[in-house]
């Protein structure tokens, strides 16, 4: 028996990866904090229960299709027609059912990458070709490469503002100047799933690129900001064209009776939510601030989380943060994002951060006389055998080019390549790269590093040994 034919390629897409659950701490610091997932972390406001409550009594019933009272109470709010809105499960369902109206086998979708994961897996789940275009290297979409790889195929452009997991937004003129470069036949989604967390007066709101362009549409959601991601309820702002054919993909009742009460209890709750928004983006300033404090390089974030280029050491900081009862969502080897949550949460990542900063910015080791101390994040450092520093670096490509260096000899190669003035003699690249001569300065050794006067170093290196922080 061969069983039932599947769709091969099925096999090949990414898996989601949802933000993994609480943890409790190895260290005894009690129950765990849960900023994996970019939820919001207040339970939900009693008038919004009290809703839920009252439909409840009536889920026997199949609820309304066409989510008649929550596109009004959407239109109303946001000054557009009910023609121009559909609404789904999620954002991400609502993704898909625009998929379904827009791409053939075959079409291309183009987004940034990294940005969120469901994109690739909904792209191809849809048959299209995803064009992911890398983010530069502060982190933010490369909207001159993005209009760049629109082809004739193309069909969908998706922007992430701000993105997930960096952060990061786009600002209104350049935006403007990208979509003036994207043809009218091929639609623009702005995913502001962190509409709502946004303070830069710089970062446009998608309704009023929305407004003036056939082609362009909002997508938001009421899981973030207003607090029902376990309810499922997002919706599309886009010309009634486009509104109409989302609608016409979208699964029957996807959307419950339960959630169509709760959005619009929540569109009433206004106030409440907005106080609410207002603590997480303190909390942000202070986990931004604290962070940036303790050493680490950020993006200024415009939602709720922040993203750390951990690197190599994602897994490891992910570990370290899940002893302290912190369960964060590391990338691969290339970061980490961070949820804000409530202030003890906060609390909780940023002790555990500090220990982090403090444990890594103390490594570093001795080459012929040279100390190379790789800073977090932040910055690499050579210094002589007195403290003295002979070069700074302070990038993240060159983050990325230590992060591939397997050997100190090449790690100092690399350094000294990116700062050729601070070059010390040839013999000594040609000694550090026979990697021989490495060892570890014992305490008291070379002296403080310059800007660390009161960190000693602790740790004894080998070149080869992945102990080695070889991002920091
Ligand atoms: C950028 C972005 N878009 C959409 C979503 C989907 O949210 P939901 O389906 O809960 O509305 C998320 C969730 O993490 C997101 O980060």
């Amino acid at each position: 028996m061969t069983g039932p034919r599947l769709r091969q390629d099925l096999a090949q897409l990414p898996a989601y990866t949802p933000g993994r659950p609480a943890v409790t701490g190895t260290s005894g610091l009690g129950p765990g904090h849960k900023l994996s997932s970019n939820e919001n972390p207040y339970p939900p406001l009693p008038s919004v229960l009290q809703a839920v409550a009252e439909q409840s009594a009536a889920f026997n019933r199949y609820p309304d299709m066409s989510a008649t009272h929550l596109t009004a109470a959407l239109a109303s709010r946001f000054d557009v027609p009910v023609d121009d809105i559909a609404v789904g499960a999620g954002s991400v369902g609502v993704l898909g059912q625009i998929l379904a109206a827009v791409v053939a086998p075959g079409d291309e979708v183009v987004y940034a990458w990294r940005s969120f994961e469901a994109y690739p897996i909904l792209v191809q789940v849809a048959g299209a070709t995803p064009v992911p275009v890398p983010l530069t290297p502060d982190e933010r979409h490369d909207l001159g490469a993005m209009a760049a790889a629109v082809t004739d195929r193309t069909r969908l452009v998706l922007v992430c503002s701000p993105n997930n997991p960096t952060g990061t937004a786009v600002r209104r003129a350049e935006f403007e100047q990208f979509l003036d470069r994207i043809p009218d036949d091929v639609l623009v989604v702005i995913d502001e799933a962190y509409h709502e967390f946004v303070t830069d007066p710089d970062v446009p709101d998608g309704l009023d690129l929305y407004r003036g362009r056939s082609n362009v549409a909002v997508l938001r959601t009421f899981s973030k900001a207003y607090g029902l991601a376990g309810l499922r309820v997002g919706y599309l702002i886009a010309h009634s064209p486009v509104a109409a054919a989302v609608r016409r993909t979208a699964p029957p009742f996807a959307v419950t009776a339960l959630a169509q009460a709760a959005a619009i209890a929540s569109l009433s709750a206004r106030d409440e939510l907005h106080d609410r928004v207002d603590a997480l983006n303190q909390g942000r300033t202070r986990v931004e601030a604290a962070l940036t404090g303790q050493g680490w390089a950020l993006v200024p974030s415009q939602a709720n989380f922040v993203w750390l280029r951990t690197g190599r050491d994602s897994a490891a900081f992910t570990a370290a943060c899940a002893a302290n009862g912190v369960t964060v969502r590391p990338y691969g080897d290339e970061g980490v994002r961070v949820s804000i949550g409530t202030p003890d949460a906060d609390d909780a990542f940023l002790a555990t951060a500090a220990a982090w900063r403090a444990q890594a910015c103390c490594h570093w080791v001795l080459v012929s006389g040279y100390v190379v101390a790789i800073e977090y994040g932040t910055s690499y450092r050579v210094v002589n055998a007195r403290g003295q520093v002979r070069s700074t670096l302070q990038a993240n490509q060159t983050f990325d080019m230590l992060a591939d260096s397997r050997d100190l000899g090449a790690l100092l190669e690399a350094l000294l390549r990116e700062t050729p003035a601070a070059s010390p003699p040839e013999s000594l690249i040609a000694k550090a790269g026979s990697s021989a001569s490495i060892a570890a300065p014992g305490p008291g050794g070379s002296g403080p590093l310059s800007g660390e006067p009161d960190r000693p170093p602790t740790s004894q290196h080998q070149v080869a040994d992945r102990q080695f922080y070889w991002a920091g």
